[in-house]
């Protein structure tokens, strides 16, 4: 094993942003399978040649770099967020090739659409056997593009299946994306278990009409079912959630969406994470009543969509304990132990072998966001960890 090159690495996350740099702040736009995402993705199968690995791209656009000896797969995603930061995957991928420069047996890999343009962790989900390719095939992105067509921009790339039982484990280095670290002024997170996640698509139709006209009890408005049903959930989870439980309806699509005409149809994606499937489960419950009972109250109609989702993960203690000692060593007393409430690749790299994650700090716990941003230094405090851990799992 030889030292990571600081450098380098941070040359090479600098590189990498120039693949659908934003023209605000640090941030990237690399939605998965986009020209940006491709462009991205060919550049990184050339680094990863360079270092001596060879690549294979599965047929979902996974893209490996793999040692002589398989042994540990480090890595995370390429792809980002319609708005996103520049580190987010990103450097998780970056560090994993300098640590695979450094250290011999170790395996890189960048997953693709981690960022759930079509799903949730669409590309390591099928990779790890989740979901079948043609069920994700079949999943669209808010646009409508099917997932199956989507993917044909990668077809010049593909070159095999990669079989997930060669590897010994999976870590995968991430930003926070969250205020802890960052707050307490620490620079090292060792992930003791990633949260569970569902989501699904819920329409509400109504009657599309005039907006002048059309009194307002005679209305059925998709909008204002939307509105009360957003109201009601919230009144309704008060009992079950607890401080960490969270929840978004993040997209929105109003039905015709012009000034003067009542919303006809409103179609919003429904998403909720915690640490507990049990409470997961209670709030699907919960969803499903209180969309119902505002559909029938309103005269609205209520279409559910397919429920996607993962699984709460707990970290393996054997690849966590060896995090955990080069925090310890390269960052003594400053480094926790931390949940993670964003989703990430390595839930689904579970299903075939232990895992662990580490973070180092958000700047203001921004993420998902051009603004996104991290202490050079503390990436490269990350990088050491990461390398001084593979060093001794592969040793
Ligand atoms: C992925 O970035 C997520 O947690 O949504
Ligand atoms: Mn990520
Ligand atoms: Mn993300």
């Amino acid at each position: 094993m030889t030292e990571p090159d600081a450098d380098r690495f941070l040359a090479d996350l600098h590189e990498l942003r120039g693949f659908g740099a934003s023209g605000t702040g640090k941030g990237v736009v690399r939605p998965a399978y986009g020209a940006a995402d491709v462009a991205a993705r060919e550049w990184l199968a050339g680094r990863m040649e360079e270092a001596g690995l060879r690549v294979v791209v599965d047929a979902m656009g996974n893209l490996f770099g793999l040692s002589k000896t398989p042994g540990l797969l480090i890595g995370s995603h390429s792809d980002s967020q319609p708005e996103g930061g520049w580190l987010d995957g990103a450097l998780g991928v970056v560090a994993a090739l300098e640590v695979a420069r450094a250290v011999p047996g170790v395996s890189v890999v960048s997953f693709q659409d981690e960022e759930g343009r079509f799903g949730v962790t669409t590309g390591s989900a099928v990779w790890s056997g989740a979901m079948d390719l043609a069920t994700a095939d079949g999943l669209k992105d808010a646009a409508g593009v099917p997932l199956g067509e989507a993917r044909k921009a990668v077809a010049h790339l593909v070159s095999g299946e990669v079989d997930p039982a060669q590897f010994s484990g999976f870590i995968e280095m991430h930003i926070e994306q969250g205020p802890v670290l960052d707050g307490a002024g620490e620079k090292i997170g060792v992930v003791e278990a990633i949260v569970g996640l569902r989501s699904m698509m819920i329409t509400l139709s109504g009657q599309q009409n005039h907006a002048g006209t059309t009194p307002m009890d005679m209305r059925r408005d998709a909008f204002q079912g939307l509105s009360a049903f957003n109201t009601a959930l919230n009144e309704a989870f008060r009992n079950v959630v607890t401080p960490r439980t969270v929840w978004t309806i993040g997209h929105v699509t109003v039905h015709p969406n012009a000034t003067s005409i009542v919303p006809g149809k409103v179609t919003f994606s429904m998403q909720w994470r915690d640490g507990e499937a049990d409470r997961l489960d209670r709030m699907e419950a919960i969803i499903r009543e209180t969309a119902a009972a505002v559909a029938a109250e309103r005269g609205l109609t209520l279409e559910v969509g397919p429920l996607l989702g993962l699984a709460p993960t707990a970290m393996d203690g054997r690849l966590r304990g060896a995090l955990e000692a080069a925090a310890q060593e390269i960052a003594p007393g400053a480094w926790r132990r931390m949940p993670s409430g964003a989703l990430h690749d390595a839930t689904n790299a579970a299903r075939h072998m232990p895992v662990a994650m580490l973070f180092v700090p958000s700047i203001g716990g921004i993420s998902h966001d051009f603004a996104e941003d991290t202490a050079e230094a503390d990436l490269v405090t990350g990088l050491e960890v990461l390398a001084r851990a593979a060093g001794t799992l592969v040793g």
